[in-house]
């Protein structure tokens, strides 16, 4: 799998697989690229996929600190190694957020965004306040309470009772992420700008994927946000948690492939 040396890591590592249109699929927080292992061989098929792991986790190296604006730089620097001009961009959670500041910074190489769990608001003072206490649990040395509290949270508690072996799982991968990976990322979400303005500007489709029982990115923030922009695709998965790409992959696969046809369509 291709790595590069970028301006925010001497590593890179992305995954790239499939043929046809570019599609980069960005993870969330505390996860790396194979979080969308239960799709991409579906949507391989019909698009080339790109899936960085952004520095601190995966096989990419942090080597200072990275902002939001960072990881968008890393998206942006693959797309010019691979000469690509306009590319679909689709972010999970932390992911959406860098695909945001992806498309506020480079709006000309954007043919779709695709935003799954995700928001353009920015974190409020309560979030803050959580994240600067995971913080300090983390550098007393307590990622493992951390990372087994937070990620079975991510999935909608059917889920989580009836696939054990699947939460556990992430749980090992999310403890793959060493403490200043987790922090940096933590950082990175609570600094993060509003990208609310830019969905009265965006000349690209947009398309936004609920989950009914997300805990983390509420299903009515993102109703009150996703008919701004021009062209919307809204899905709605009503049993869902957080984390579609387990809870509901054939609907997300389905749902991504036909929003990236129509971007390429009408780019
Ligand atoms: C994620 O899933 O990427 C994070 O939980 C997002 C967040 O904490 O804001």
């Amino acid at each position: 799998m291709p790595e590069i040396s970028t301006i925010v890591s001497s590593r890179l590592y992305y995954r790239k697989m499939g043929s046809g249109p570019a599609l980069f699929l960005l993870h969330g927080f505390p996860e790396s690229s194979p979080l969308w292992r239960n799709i991409w061989d579906e949507l391989s098929s019909s698009f080339t996929l790109f899936l960085p792991d952004f520095p601190g986790s995966g096989e990419s190296i942090l080597e200072r600190e990275t902002t939001m604006s960072d990881m968008a730089a890393c998206v942006k620097e693959i797309a010019d190694h691979e000469k690509l001009d306009k590319v679909v961009v689709a972010g999970h959670s932390m992911g959406g957020y860098a695909a945001l500041a992806f498309a506020a910074q480079y709006p000309e190489k954007v043919a779709g965004l695709s935003l799954v769990h995700s928001t353009t608001l920015p974190d409020d003072d309560e979030r803050k306040k959580n994240r600067l206490k995971s913080i300090e649990l983390i550098r007393k040395g307590a990622r493992t309470t951390f990372v087994s509290q937070m990620v079975p949270n991510l999935f909608s508690e059917v889920f989580r009772n009836a696939h054990p072996a699947i939460v556990a799982e992430q749980i090992e991968q999310a403890m793959e992420i060493d403490d200043d990976g987790l922090v940096n990322f933590f950082k990175a979400m609570m600094d993060r700008p509003d990208q609310t303005k830019l969905l009265d500007t965006a000349v690209f489709p947009i398309q936004w994927i609920a989950g009914g029982q997300d805990n983390i990115i509420s299903y009515k923030k993102i109703l009150e946000l996703c008919h701004r922009s021009t062209t919307n695709f809204v899905s709605y998965y009503e049993d869902c948690g957080h984390m579609s790409m387990f809870e509901a992959p054939t609907a997300l696969a389905k749902d991504l492939h036909d929003f990236c046809t129509y971007c390429y369509k009408s780019a």
